[in-house]
């Protein structure tokens, strides 16, 4: 594990030295023999692995290979835009994405939670930079405000949490804990306690009512940042509830009531909202929210099928929701708009983008062969098992996923063409192979779901 991490910090030198001709062909390269490499050690150590510095299992395992195969996607996704701007600038993008890359690999594989805890945090910072640095208009300071105020804000009661653990029981190393099952948290409110000690994590995933932050950062990040934002930070909320879950008594149903209420009219009304977006990479945002919000749904359920469900969701979501963003970001970067009803029309010229169009939005709505459908399956089972209203809930939202990404469909590809959207130069071989590399895992695991099952 410790090579993968100097592999992965090895770019930082490749950043600094590379001339400035093959900065990105160089930097591209190396991140994909590297994510590569992380794959096959991951392969190769059988996803079980465990030491005092890191845990690799069936929770951290499926993340950090999602984490490691999304870096040089971001890399492909953002060189056109940026290969415009002064070198030094190109210098300090690859190497601040490069250290937020790294901070999430090591908050997924380090097995010392108060480790956790820190990197989890720290992968703040250069989230905030390449949003407030890169990001296109001027409100993107108002959403680094934004997002690091809410950071901060569940960041307390999870600290006095962690820090009353240690001083309990000597050690916050969840490989051991998991053996004794008598160091469970006891206490007399475990909803409430709960909520407040999951308040960092359901900030990051995010619930409905803290999810403020999400289409402000989404709306104004870079391309990169927006990928990686989707597609692991959020992650790293789910993870943090699924790998402090063993640590506290079982939560009965009943006490998390409130919450679970919560997730549920999330999941509805984010994906109605969606269906009132204008903005492009806004809906985009929404739709994350509302697909993590059956995850915090599935968290509290807390039965092993609700866990490998929301692993799944987690999965597919990274990936359905990182190509939404390349999409949207390609036809941002030919017309500079993110208003749909400008960019009417592209199925005309762009035939063969409309096809990654209707896959990524078939995955988004799950239609069996992806892997998304698994996760949601799943899901819905665990909640039927538990109430069959929250079902028909849940089973409403298909309805209404289906429809805001009809919507989207519908809203960009299709209608009469504008004379603006004549002129504009066709995709190339990097944008096609950005979606075919996001598209295919998606298909590939549902052939061998075990690898990613709770
Ligand atoms: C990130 O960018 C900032 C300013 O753009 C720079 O000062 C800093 O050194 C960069 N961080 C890393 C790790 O390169």
């Amino acid at each position: 594990m410790l090579m993968i991490i100097f592999a992965w910090a090895s770019i930082l030198i490749t950043t600094i030295l590379t001339p400035k001709k093959y900065l990105w062909s160089f930097t591209t390269t190396q991140s994909f023999s590297v994510a590569f490499m992380s794959l096959i050690w991951f392969f190769y150590q059988d996803f079980t692995f465990s030491n005092q510095f890191f845990i690799i299992d069936n929770i951290s395992a499926p993340l950090a290979m999602l984490t490691c195969w999304l870096f040089p996607l971001t890399m492909l996704a953002s060189q056109s835009k940026l290969s415009l701007e002064p070198i030094n600038r190109q210098r300090m993008y690859i190497a601040n994405s490069t250290f937020l890359q790294l901070t999430t690999l090591l908050a997924f594989s380090t097995s010392d939670l108060m480790l956790f805890f820190i990197f989890f945090e720290a992968s703040l910072i250069p989230t905030m930079i390449i949003i407030t640095r890169w990001g296109a208009q001027e409100r993107r300071l108002e959403a680094g405000m934004y997002l690091a105020f809410y950071t901060m804000l569940g960041a307390v009661p999870l600290m006095i949490w962690l820090i009353k653990f240690y001083a309990t029981y000597d050690s916050l190393l969840p490989s051991l804990m998991q053996t004794m099952s008598i160091m469970q948290t006891n206490s007399n409110y475990p909803g409430l306690f709960w909520a407040t000690y999951n308040m960092a994590f359901l900030i990051k995933l995010p619930m409905y009512c803290l999810h403020l932050w999400l289409p402000k950062a989404h709306v104004e990040a870079p391309i990169a940042g927006s990928m990686v934002l989707a597609g692991t930070l959020l992650k790293l909320g789910g993870y943090g509830i699924l790998r402090t879950s063993v640590l506290i008594q079982n939560i009965m149903l009943n006490q998390t009531f409130p919450i679970m209420i919560i997730a549920i009219l999330g999941i509805l009304a984010t994906a109605l909202l969606c269906l009132r977006q204008t903005d492009l990479k806004s809906l985009i945002a929404m739709s994350s929210v509302s697909h993590m919000n059956l995850v915090v749904a599935a968290t509290l359920i807390s039965s092993p099928w609700s866990y490998s469900g929301a692993m799944i969701m987690m999965i597919a979501h990274g990936l359905t929701s990182s190509a939404l963003f390349c999409l949207a970001n390609t036809s941002y970067e030919r017309t500079n708009t993110r208003t749909m009803i400008t960019l009417r029309g592209t199925i005309l010229i762009f035939p063969l983008a409309w096809s990654w169009w209707l896959i990524v939005a078939m995955y988004n709505i799950a239609l069996p062969p992806s892997i998304s459908f698994a996760g949601e399956f799943l899901i819905m089972a665990s909640l039927f098992n538990w109430s069959p209203i929250a079902f028909l809930a849940v089973a409403l939202n298909l309805i209404f996923t289906t429809a805001y990404t009809l919507y989207v469909l519908w809203a960009t590809q299709r209608g009469p063409l504008p004379n603006h959207i004549k002129l504009l130069y066709p995709f190339n071989i990097r944008e096609h192979t950005l979606l075919f590399l996001h598209v295919v895992p998606a298909v590939l695991l549902i052939a061998k779901p075990d690898l990613i099952l709770f």
